[in-house]
């Protein structure tokens, strides 16, 4: 499917549904089933002090990152989504699952508050490319609107 028709079929999945747990655990689910080639995606929330595991598909994660800690973290200090081709060239990584080797992070915030980050993980290096990273942005676009309602 292209970009266009996935973030279509994704709005028609999530707008209409008003609890957010609902909302982030078909997202997850959406992201994981519609790209190949992934082993982890799902949400790290803000809960004012760090950040917390939410709804996901993958292994088992690491349940809290404090802020600028791993990739999570530091995208969401830097307010801006991180790409890392090679995790294993990435100081600032947390190993979660051995498997990972690339990685993106979306930031999300609502009314300029920080809410949490998209972490998307693959087996391969260089998983990645702009396509990708700027359809999980639009994604994450869609999903402030669903639940910034
Ligand atoms: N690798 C992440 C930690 C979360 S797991 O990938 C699910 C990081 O460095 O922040």
């Amino acid at each position: 499917m292209k970009k266009h028709d996935l973030l279509e079929a994704a709005k028609l999945l999530l707008e209409e549904q008003p609890n957010e747990l609902a909302v982030l655990s078909n997202a997850s689910a959406f992201i994981h089933d519609t790209i190949d080639q992934l082993n982890w995606a799902g949400f790290y929330l803000w809960d004012g002090k760090q950040l917390t595991v939410g709804p996901f598909q993958g292994r088992v994660a690491c349940s809290t990152i404090p802020l600028g800690k791993g990739v999570c973290g530091e995208a969401a200090l830097n307010k801006q989504t991180l790409v890392i081709k090679d995790v294993h060239s990435h100081e600032n990584h947390i190993a979660c699952d051995a498997n990972s080797r690339s990685e993106v992070v979306v930031p999300i915030f609502i009314k300029n508050r920080l809410y949490g980050v998209l972490d998307i993980d693959a087996p391969i290096v260089d998983r990645f490319n702009d396509e990708l990273v700027d359809f999980f942005e639009h994604f994450v676009e869609l999903l402030v609107k669903v639940i910034d309602k």
